[in-house]
């Protein structure tokens, strides 16, 4: 793919690695949809970038919606010239405890975000990019906590998990509409989401999220016929516990 010109959609773009893919994207020549929800932190950042960040659109967003994302898809990709190409389904997060003393509310966010939310804005995407003649990539963000489990992290593990299945799933789905799927399972990385998680601290032992970006735009940019479907990313010398 030729990501100068595209139009991509980033979730969770106003923080860590999804604010990293918007940056890198937007350098290659691409517009940017950013979705999350904050709104004030994803246009201090537009400022920030000056030049390129005129192709920046951040959108107040919270993708547990099902219903505010199928109004935004349809009133933004009304022009068949300007559907989405790139679908960066980056929001999430996680909450560690032990299972008896996981707030139900926690469980549900999880479950909202993780999985919902992708599923939805999937589904709407999805129909434009079959219509797009470019051939166009859908890029899910799980984790190594898709590939393995761990104590205190189930839910966590359960909705990194089914990200998998339904990356893996889609991509033989999509295929020969001309549509990529592939799916990313980073260990830890340097960012925000660490804040919620009480048993770990950001230390220089993670990975840098302008390197995860890195790998991202590695990804989008193969050829048309080449497809990396899944990849992990991990630090070498992470902390030793
Ligand atoms: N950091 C790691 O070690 C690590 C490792 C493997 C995988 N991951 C995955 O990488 C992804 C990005 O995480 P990060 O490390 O960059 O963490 P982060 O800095 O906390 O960023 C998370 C992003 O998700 C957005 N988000 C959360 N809930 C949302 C909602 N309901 N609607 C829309 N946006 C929402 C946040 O935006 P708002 O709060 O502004 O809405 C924020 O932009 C996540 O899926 C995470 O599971 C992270």
């Amino acid at each position: 793919m030729n990501v100068a010109d595209s139009i991509a959609i980033v979730t969770g773009s106003s923080s860590g690695i999804g604010q990293s893919f918007t940056e890198q994207l937007l350098q290659k020549g691409a517009t940017v949809y950013g979705l999350s929800r904050s709104l004030e932190r994803m246009e201090a950042h537009k400022k920030q970038l000056g030049k390129v960040g005129a192709r920046y659109i951040p959108v107040l967003m919270d993708i547990s919606d099902h219903d505010a994302i199928e109004h935004w898809v349809k009133h933004t990709f009304t022009d068949s010239n300007h559907y989405p190409d790139i679908l960066i389904n980056n929001a999430g997060l996680g909450y560690f405890d032990n299972i008896e003393d996981l707030a139900l509310e926690k469980f549900e966010q999880m479950m909202q975000v993780n999985v919902s939310g992708v599923f939805y804005l999937t589904r709407h995407i999805t129909p434009l990019m079959k219509a797009n003649p470019n051939t166009c990539h859908i890029i899910n963000i799980a984790s190594v906590a898709a590939l393995m489990g761990n104590p205190k992290i189930s839910v966590y593990n359960a909705t990194k998990y089914a990200l998998r299945g339904f990356s893996d799933a889609l991509f033989k789905e999509l295929r020969y509409d001309g549509i990529k799927v592939s799916c990313f399972f980073p260990g830890s990385i340097a960012t925000r989401f660490f804040d919620e998680i009480d048993e770990i601290e950001v230390h220089n032992g993670m990975m840098h999220p302008d390197e995860v970006a890195e790998t991202l735009i590695f990804v989008l940019e193969r050829s048309d016929n080449f497809l990396i479907s899944e990849l992990t990313m991990r630090p070498l010398q992470p902390k030793k516990s």
